[in-house]
């Protein structure tokens, strides 16, 4: 039966669930392009299954945009992304700019002008191991199984954003670190209401013993604590924090803390799972959020075709979660532990036998999309692939 609004009654009666959503994507520099190309395929094949419409935009951002336009973040790129509804971003960086201190113009300012622009207070960086590749894992194998905990960084404020001064002699130089108690409960809140559906632990890590910024969030994050009483607390120097994530991952759950902790300790942590290009994030605020790996453009595999695209793809999962899909983004990550678990592994985790980015974005989209069974047998699929392998 057909509707007044012959478009809308479409869409319904074809599929009562089906969401419509416009996304971004920032492929940006290195290896993001053809990482972040996976993820699109992979949300394509969620779409054409689910009934859902994902329209995808292309921006520029990083050291692409300065070639392309001379500006590390055009101002085309800032206004999509605040009228979308997530936005996918790649990674950024070039070597060019990385030896060259005295670049006025860099890469890495896009990403920060882009954060700042569209409030993305919370960084959060889940972090989590994989039997099938512990063997890559710096740590041994007994203290990593089972760790799975979750980092909360603060990505709009502190050192990155304060005051930044060189006296005329370019001999002294200083950056202000800067918190109000209202960029430290914003963020907090959002890891207290994450502890409580996890196993109800939240760590704050600062450097309080010296630092009067860390002395505010320790105070504010006591006084929230206060309506989280189900939520047990604990506090590390940072220092200290960066020890126990090697000696003992395991304890942690909830991780909170400030932009530059929180950039150190989250790289530090990443190694745990044996391979960084793994690891996705989620940038949230209070628009349209952003999904990223946490691994850099990686510039030396660049157009190779060997790049892990998983970091990308598990980042697309959490964009999914973001718009309330959890049943696909839940199907995502089966997939991604399927490939994983049938050794469908790119060369970062098996140098000799290992498959192509492509290669990898082809089978998770097939899986999500229904057309690999879960139970199918690994000749098959080399079979089915061996003429893009
Ligand atoms: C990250 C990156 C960025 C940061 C750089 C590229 C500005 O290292 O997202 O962790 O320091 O925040
Ligand atoms: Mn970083």
């Amino acid at each position: 039966m057909k509707g007044k609004n012959q478009d809308s009654s479409e869409k319904t009666d074809t599929d009562p669930t089906g969401v419509q959503k416009n996304i971004v994507v920032i492929e940006g520099d290195g290896i993001g392009p053809e990482v972040t190309r996976q993820s699109v395929k992979v949300l394509n094949s969620i779409a054409d299954r689910f009934g859902h419409e994902f329209s995808f935009t292309y921006f520029l951002m990083g050291a692409i945009a300065i070639d392309k336009t001379g500006n590390p973040l055009p101002d085309e790129t800032i206004e999509a992304s605040l009228n979308s509804d997530a936005i996918l971003f790649g990674a950024i960086g070039h070597p060019k700019y990385d030896n060259d201190p005295s670049a006025k113009v860099r890469p890495e300012q896009g990403l920060l002008k882009l954060r700042k622009s569209l409030q993305l207070f919370a960084n959060i960086r889940p972090v989590s191991t994989y039997a099938a590749l512990h063997h890559l894992s710096p740590l041994k194998t007994k203290n990593i199984e089972g760790v799975d905990f979750v980092i909360y960084r603060e990505l709009t404020g502190g050192i990155y954003f304060g005051k930044k001064e060189i006296n005329a002699a370019g001999t002294q130089a200083s950056d202000d670190c800067v918190y109000s108690r209202e960029e430290i409960e914003r963020i907090s809140h959002l890891a207290f209401q994450h502890a409580r559906q996890r196993r109800k632990k939240l760590t704050l890590v600062d450097k309080a013993n010296v630092l009067e910024t860390s002395r505010l969030w320790r105070k504010v994050v006591q006084e929230i604590a206060g309506q989280y009483k189900d939520v047990a607390v604990d506090f590390l120097f940072v220092d200290n924090a960066a020890m126990q994530i090697i000696l003992n991952p395991k304890q942690f759950d909830v991780i909170l803390t400030e932009n530059m902790f929180g950039d150190i300790i989250s790289d530090e942590a990443s190694v745990i799972s044996g391979s960084l290009g793994l690891l996705p994030s989620a940038s949230i605020g209070k628009g349209a959020a952003l999904f990223e790996p946490i691994h850099g453009s990686y510039p030396q595999a660049a157009g190779k075709d060997i790049a892990n695209p998983l970091g990308s793809i598990l980042s697309a999962a959490m964009l999914l979660d973001h718009i309330e899909l959890h049943k696909e983004a839940n199907l995502v990550r089966e997939a991604v532990d399927w490939t994983l678990r049938n050794g469908f592994v790119t060369k970062d985790i098996d140098p000799v036998n290992f498959y192509f980015t492509t290669t990898i974005g082809e089978l998770i989209s097939d899986y999500v999309g229904g057309k690999i069974p879960g139970d199918i047998n690994k000749a098959n699929v080399e079979i089915r692939k061996s003429t893009i392998i």
